[in-house]
């Protein structure tokens, strides 16, 4: 949803790209406002009649105009730093439905987050609740947390985004989580609202999902009959998108699943989804620079590179590439991998794909490339960063211009 082609081009809502790409440049990020919304109206959806609250998860994507919409939209926050947290706050979030997760919190960063009154600290460890209590009691406030505890399920997703197993950094451990909750009950500076769990990105079927809800439910009961009764359970995000070929569960399968898990408790329901909410919201949008055929390979050179999309360097990610001007039905194609002009082997943004005669100045779109690409672009090789637009039916704005090469360098100084 949000992209279509029209008369032969493809647009963003009813803006064609090529007219973004004449007015703001590329490369240049483009999302659907109306697809944001929509995916963030399924998770409403699926939750209507439930005491429950969506912490979007800001870091995939933090634009302020993404974030300011969501807020409007009534959804909560689910932050991983301070930057997180002061963005919510510059987008007009509200920090009482703020989740503060990650596992290496600073001192600096718990205290902002008690002064902003969050909903909670999804706590990772016993020395950050000792941690946060020491911040309590100077601040003289009672922290609300909870423990992200790990329940040892396999995700089946990317080993790089599963986090819900045994050997993983992230939560306490589910053998663990009655003594710390028992150790965290006597500290009068903390006090205990909830529970949660996160266990892997991009799942494509609900079944370890729904498990680990019903874990985390399981642990919640034992809690409360040792004395412990929460106010929240958070069952994580991670519920994937279609990339490629991916028949993922759609929300509403993923979230009756854990309802039916956790029917008839009383405590709030929280879900944090990134990926579900603006990955195919977005795409990145770049121009052909040269056609390189080659005896091995043909490579289609884009200025978009691994900087401003690391997904398929990182993980192997597979985004689809559409051209702009969409090919004639039955035009020849040949095999290209589209890379960018980063000096590394691993800058591409897509191999081995069928398209049709690509000629300089053409427009391409990685499309998926809402959630996690923007948020993880960098500057190297001093590439300045894309250009971000969201468009809203007619109207294209710009949300965040394309960054300058003195801004990259204008916090360096030459000593002497
Ligand atoms: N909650 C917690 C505690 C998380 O750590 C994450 C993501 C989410 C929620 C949101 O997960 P989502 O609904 O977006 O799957 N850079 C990787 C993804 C990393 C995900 C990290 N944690 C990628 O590009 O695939």
């Amino acid at each position: 949803m949000g992209f279509a082609y029209r008369n032969g081009v493809l647009c963003a809502e009813e803006v064609p790209l090529d007219d973004i790409a004449r007015r703001f440049g590329t490369p240049c990020y483009v999302y659907s406002r109306a697809a944001i919304e929509s995916a963030y109206r399924e998770y409403e959806s699926a939750l209507r009649g439930r005491d429950s609250l969506v912490c979007y998860s800001v870091k995939a994507n933090s634009n302020l105009a993404v974030l300011a919409l969501l807020a409007r939209l009534g959804a909560g926050f689910d932050i991983v730093s301070g930057g997180e947290l002061a963005r919510v706050l510059a987008a007009g979030g509200d920090a009482r439905k703020t989740l503060f997760s990650g596992v290496g919190k600073t001192e600096a960063e718990i205290e902002l987050a008690l002064q902003e009154n969050v909903l909670c600290l999804n706590l990772e460890s016993e020395s950050e609740l000792s941690r946060v209590a020491a911040v309590a009691r100077r601040l003289r406030r009672r922290a609300p947390v909870a423990f992200r505890v790990n329940p040892d399920i396999d995700a089946r997703t990317h080993p790089y985004i599963s986090t819900g197993l045994r050997e993983t950094k992230f939560g306490i451990a589910y053998d663990e989580a009655e003594r710390i909750y028992a150790a965290a009950a006597r500290l009068p500076e903390v006090e205990l609202v909830g529970i949660g769990c996160h266990i892997g990105s991009q799942m494509t079927s609900a079944a370890p999902f729904v498990d680990a809800a019903g874990r985390i439910a399981a642990l919640a009961d034992r809690l409360a009959r040792a004395g412990t009764a929460l106010k929240h359970i958070d069952i994580g995000g991670g519920i994937g998108i279609r990339y490629r070929d991916e028949t993922p569960e759609p929300i509403g399968a993923f979230l009756d699943g854990a309802l039916g898990m956790l029917a008839g408790r009383s405590e709030t329901l929280i879900v944090d989804p990134g990926r579900s909410i603006v990955g195919n919201a977005g795409v990145l949008l770049g121009r052909v620079e040269y056609v390189k055929p080659g005896t091995a390979r043909n490579f289609v050179v884009v200025d978009a590179a691994m900087n401003d999309l690391p997904r398929p360097a990182l993980y192997g990610a597979w985004h689809e590439v559409r051209a702009v001007r969409e090919p004639e039905s039955g035009a020849r194609t040949a095999v290209y991998d589209v890379v960018g002009p980063v000096c590394e082997s691993a800058d591409f943004l897509a191999k081995e794909r069928s398209l049709s005669a690509p000629r300089e100045g053409d427009l391409l779109a990685l499309m998926s490339a809402g959630a996690y690409g923007m948020a993880m672009s960098s500057n190297y090789n001093s590439r300045p960063r894309a250009a971000e637009v969201l468009v809203d039916g007619a109207s294209a704005h710009l949300v965040r211009s394309r960054e300058t090469v003195e801004q990259l360098f204008a916090l360096e100084r030459i000593p002497g």
